[in-house]
């Protein structure tokens, strides 16, 4: 279960202060997929990076199963998402000085989590098996978004939260990619949390909430 409790979070720069959130509640079961929509700057990459310990609620409290996240040192918190959390960011964030094989290792080294599929396992179910030894700058954007998410799902970790992992796809590989995800998360039992902006991909998903004046509703 992801629990979040009265919280609360405003950005301030350059002297204005904006409130996204105020006494937010919401709860996620665990092993569901719910889909996160809402307008561009709704707040939802906030509350993703709420989520992933990223960034800290002004107050109130996070919990990932019984670890209230919000607790936690810098460290504390550093430990604990490599040991439970996969993020697949709005940008990717591949590591462009790594080959496709080294940007998946590399989560492994860092996070000390098992591992749940070989690489080369992870890259076939990814339709990547040519192209491991590739840079990222070497790959098209379509491409570098599934290294990200096989980078995702090669740790075994409880939580998926990932920042529209579809934005980068024509709508064949966007259904592709979806019924690779939706197969995983049945094999991995995991907890996704998905931000997407299309109704289609968010049908996928369990649940679909949406993010509109810092509330949350289920649609
Ligand atoms: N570091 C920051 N400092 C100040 N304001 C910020 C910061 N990060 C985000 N914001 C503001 O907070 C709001 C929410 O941003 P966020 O990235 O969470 O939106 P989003 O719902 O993910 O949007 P999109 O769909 O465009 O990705 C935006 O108005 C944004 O300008
Ligand atoms: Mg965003």
């Amino acid at each position: 279960m992801i629990s979040l409790q009265n919280i609360s979070k405003s950005y301030t720069s350059r002297g204005e202060t904006v409130t996204l959130f105020t006494d937010l509640d919401w709860r996620v079961e665990t092993g569901s997929f719910v889909a996160l929509m809402g307008a561009s700057g709704a707040g939802k990459s906030t509350l993703l990076s709420l989520i992933a310990g990223i960034l800290t609620p002004d107050s109130g409290s996070i919990s990932l199963g019984e670890t209230d996240i919000t607790t936690l040192s810098t460290d504390a918190m550093i430990a604990y998402r490599g040991g439970h959390i996969a993020f697949i960011f709005q940008a990717f964030e591949l590591i462009p000085n790594l080959t496709v094989t080294e940007n998946i290792d590399l989560v492994l080294d860092i996070s000390h989590a098992p591992r749940r599929y070989t690489t080369d396992e992870i890259l076939e179910r990814v339709w990547l098996t040519g192209k491991w030894r590739r840079y990222p700058n070497e790959l098209s954007g379509g491409e570098q978004q599934r290294v990200a998410i096989a980078r995702a799902f090669v740790a075994d970790v409880p939580y998926l939260l990932a920042d529209e992992p579809t934005g980068n796809l024509d709508e064949g590989n966007a259904s592709r990619i979806m019924d690779l995800i939706d197969i995983l998360h049945q094999e991995t039992g995991n907890t996704i949390v998905m931000i997407t902006h299309d109704v289609d991909i968010a049908s996928r998903a369990d649940t679909v909430w949406r993010l509109h004046n810092g509330q949350l509703q289920q649609k």
